[in-house]
């Protein structure tokens, strides 16, 4: 289907008239609520959009751009939607933000609300069947971009940081500084970053001569509390570690507190490296080391090619860049 669907569409997919699809969206309380969740399946299904708001939308000038992220709680996802933010406002746009957990689900349902809406273009960072799930968008001509994720297919534009080199250049480091015992705190690996750190990890490792021991476990969520149960596992697995690295800083905060309660220090008994380089890294008790993705850059760059309209899809990745704090020392 080209042209947009319409009220009969609605009605011949919820096989109900078009007088009772009409009435759904206008005298909901005259229809019973099994019809009127079948009808409410049907817009959800097809991106129907009432008459009314779909000529205002209809011409593509919604000034409204969908983000869907994996978690608003995550201060890599705030700090970068600050970036999107910035830019899209210099074209009179706004962001409408929301979670996926990196749910193919929860994605699909989202990018439903979002098609019906017609909105300006949507960036995502997207689950592992966001290409089928994008479909939709594509069918109603509405732009994509995959933030957080580097080049996926040629037919969507994305922006990245390579997280292979910045989990390898975490590891790196903390092998200079002389250690071969080192913990690594991982994110769930239904998450695409959290299996390319892996990769990272392993690449950096079997580059040294060395005998080097790295125990890695995998946190339930990306997240501080995560990250403090896992850490109180390795260390009790693994006590002997003079170093952890941890895929996001929110795990690495985590980390960092359960050291404290089991009366280790940071650095002298235990280094600790991160990963984002969000506001609140450098403002810890004993700052973070951590390696910088460049949140507002990112953001920024994706709203540009967003709205730069162009049919040709374009593959920008940066690099991410190690910053040394207090919570790293040599052996
Ligand atoms: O969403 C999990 C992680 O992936 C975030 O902490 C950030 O590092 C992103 O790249």
């Amino acid at each position: 289907m080209n042209r947009p669907p319409s009220i009969k569409d609605v009605a011949k997919t919820a096989q109900v008239s078009v007088g009772t699809a009409s009435n759904v969206l206008n005298h909901p309380h005259l229809v019973s609520t099994s019809t009127r969740k079948r009808v409410e399946e049907a817009i959800s299904q097809l991106g129907f959009v009432p008459s009314d708001a779909g000529r205002r939308l209809r011409a593509g000038n919604s000034r409204l751009v969908g983000l869907i992220v994996l978690d608003i709680a995550n201060p890599f996802f705030t700090q970068s939607a600050r970036g999107i933010e910035n830019r899209l406002a210099l074209d009179n746009c706004y962001p409408m933000i929301c979670s996926s957990d990196g749910d193919a689900n929860k994605e699909r349902k989202l990018i439903q609300q979002l098609a019906s809406q017609q909105v300006r273009g949507v960036i995502m960072t997207p689950s592992d069947k966001a290409m089928e799930n994008i479909r939709l968008l594509q069918r109603r001509k509405i732009p994509v971009v995959f933030m957080d994720y580097p080049s996926a297919s040629a037919e969507i534009s994305t922006v990245s940081v390579d997280d292979e080199t910045g989990a390898a250049t975490a590891i790196t480091y903390l092998l200079s500084l002389g250690h071969r015992q080192v913990g690594f705190i991982n994110g769930p690996k239904n998450i695409r970053q959290a299996r390319a750190r892996h990769r990272g990890v392993i690449e950096a490792r079997n580059k040294v001569a060395t005998k080097v021991d790295i125990f890695e476990i995998v946190a339930d969520h990306f997240d501080a509390t995560s990250g403090a149960h896992a850490a109180r596992e390795l260390i009790r697995n693994h006590p002997d570690i003079t170093a952890v690295f941890c895929a996001s800083d929110q795990l690495a905060i985590g980390a960092m507190r359960t050291i404290r309660q089991l009366r280790l220090a940071i650095p002298n008994d235990i280094s600790v490296v991160g990963f984002d380089d969000i506001a609140v890294a450098s403002e810890l008790i004993t700052p973070l080391t951590t390696i910088r993705q460049p949140m507002n850059e990112l953001g920024n760059t994706a709203a540009n090619l967003l709205l730069s309209d162009t049919d040709k899809p374009r593959h920008i990745s940066f690099v991410p860049k190690l910053i040394v704090r207090e919570s790293t020392a040599a052996i």
